[in-house]
């Protein structure tokens, strides 16, 4: 099969090298997969580099979030639960830019009927972070505010969708003007740019002076957030997409009696595993409804060459929702 292969840490994405490579053979409790979307994510390019918490050994294929057909089931795994042609969706720490993919079937989900390949494979990480910081941390009420920093990024769309999906009202704040119109499909009620220097004013005009009940914060806004949250606020912080790590006045989170809180979904599976199955459960219901429909950014990269673009895309902060590569097997034999 063909892969992307990493055998010393590189330059940058666009050093990345596809090879032919034995297809991995699935082992006792995994499924083998092929491959038809990956999602990317910004630290694949961290991890390419080397600059990433998680350094895999060498050589090593990066990618971690797929969606494709089960092929093989080895061992097992209980055949009520995966069979040979299941659509399934699911994450790994590397391996997705590949045409296959063996993966333990506790980390692989079927794809709900309402949804195509290419909007499951950014599922897995995004909607259940987005999930778990507003209803699990946040407790979002129906008719609350909600204001959702970088709301046409990966979990920042999950959050606006998953807000109105709770009977939310969201402002979506992102960086820049071209990205209203993708806000605006997801159901936004009202789109601010946070590069204007007044956005927290306009946030308070926005909610009659009362300010945010929740802040969904995956950038690094908290500070100035806490500029225009409403009394008994909550503050989720989520990440750190601006690249710093910020210092919080306290003074600012007594005077408005406000919680600051986070949230860090992938440590639920250590912490606290009974939570998760019903984060999953609640998510598959709403896509089962339509409320919630994941958003894949256009162009879907196709070829496993085009990933180093994808990947070119999401550094530029040109992209909304999830980037896809598709790895193209048609013509590959295992
Ligand atoms: N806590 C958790 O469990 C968890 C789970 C998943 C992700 N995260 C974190 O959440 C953050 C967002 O993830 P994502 O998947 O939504 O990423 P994404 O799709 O790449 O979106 C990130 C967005 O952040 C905004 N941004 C603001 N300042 C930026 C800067 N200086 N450089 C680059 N982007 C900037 C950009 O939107 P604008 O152009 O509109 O500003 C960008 O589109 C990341 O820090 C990620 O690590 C946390």
């Amino acid at each position: 099969m063909r892969a992307i292969v990493v055998k010393s840490w590189l330059k940058s994405p666009s050093d990345m090298e596809v090879r032919d490579v034995p297809a991995p053979i699935p082992t006792e409790g995994e499924l083998l997969v092929r491959i038809d979307s990956a999602g990317a994510n910004f630290f694949d390019i961290l991890m390419v580099q080397g600059k990433y918490q998680f350094k895999p050994p060498f050589p090593f294929t990066p990618g971690a979030e797929f969606s494709g057909t089960v092929v093989r089931v080895a061992g097992s795994v209980n055949s009520t639960q995966f069979k040979v042609g299941d659509r399934i969706f699911g994450s790994n720490p590397t391996g997705a830019y590949a045409e296959y993919i063996a993966v333990p079937a506790l980390q692989c989900f079927h794809i709900p009927s309402t949804l195509s390949f290419e909007q499951a494979a950014g599922l897995y990480i995004t909607y259940p972070t987005s999930y778990a910081a507003l209803v699990l941390r946040a407790q979002v009420m129906p008719g609350e505010w909600v204001l959702v920093h970088a709301a046409a990024g990966g979990v920042g769309i999950a959050a606006v969708q998953i807000a109105k999906a709770l009977g939310a009202r969201v402002i979506a704040a992102v960086g820049s003007a071209s990205k209203f119109d993708v806000c605006w499909a997801q159901g936004a009620d009202h789109c601010i740019n946070y590069r204007e220097p007044d956005w927290t004013n306009k946030v308070l005009d926005l909610t009659d002076g009362m300010g945010a009940n929740v802040v969904f914060d995956p950038v690094g806004l908290v500070e100035k957030s806490l500029k225009c949250v409403a009394w008994n606020g909550r503050v989720v912080v989520v990440g750190f997409a601006a690249g710093s790590i910020e210092k919080i006045s306290a003074n600012r989170i007594l005077l408005k009696n406000v919680a600051v809180t986070g949230v860090h979904w992938g440590a639920y599976v250590l912490n606290e595993p009974e939570r998760i199955p019903e984060v999953w459960d609640a998510l598959f219901k709403m896509a089962e409804e339509r409320k919630i429909n994941p958003v894949v950014y256009t162009p879907v990269y196709h070829g496993l060459e085009s990933a180093k673009d994808a990947l070119k895309a999401i550094a530029n902060r040109e992209t909304y929702g999830k980037v896809v590569v598709k790895p193209s097997v048609l013509s590959s034999k295992l």
